[in-house]
């Protein structure tokens, strides 16, 4: 999170349910979420390619990266870089696990 903006966790979804290097696509309060988990690590950002725009959701998910499946961009999960590529970084929104769920903030206001 950056700036001065203020970030609120939203129940997202339950632990149990997410597959490992399987991407899970949600809007939460307008907000395009991609959530993927790898063993006990669990990261979230927006599902939009900074490229084009494009959906990350069917996107490969490996060692930490997703890949973009419009035209190949890959991006770091941890902190949204793009590797090896020119465009600018995904937007990463901080996880919590809360009773076997896992939360997310996102900022206030309209994506
Ligand atoms: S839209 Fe993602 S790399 Fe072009």
């Amino acid at each position: 999170m950056t700036g001065n903006s203020t970030a609120r966790f939203h129940r997202a979804a339950a632990v149990n349910d997410l597959v490992d290097d399987i991407p899970l696509a949600l809007a939460i309060e307008g907000w395009p979420v991609l959530i993927c988990r790898s063993g006990n690590e669990i990261r979230a950002v927006i599902n939009r390619c900074t490229h084009a725009i494009a959906e990350l959701a069917s996107g490969r998910v490996r060692r930490g990266h997703v890949i973009c499946p419009l035209h190949g961009a890959r991006f770091e999960l941890a902190s949204g870089k793009c590797i090896g590529g020119p465009y600018l970084p995904l937007q990463v929104f901080e996880t919590r696990i809360a009773a076997d769920w896992v939360e997310v903030a996102l900022p206030d206001g309209k994506p």
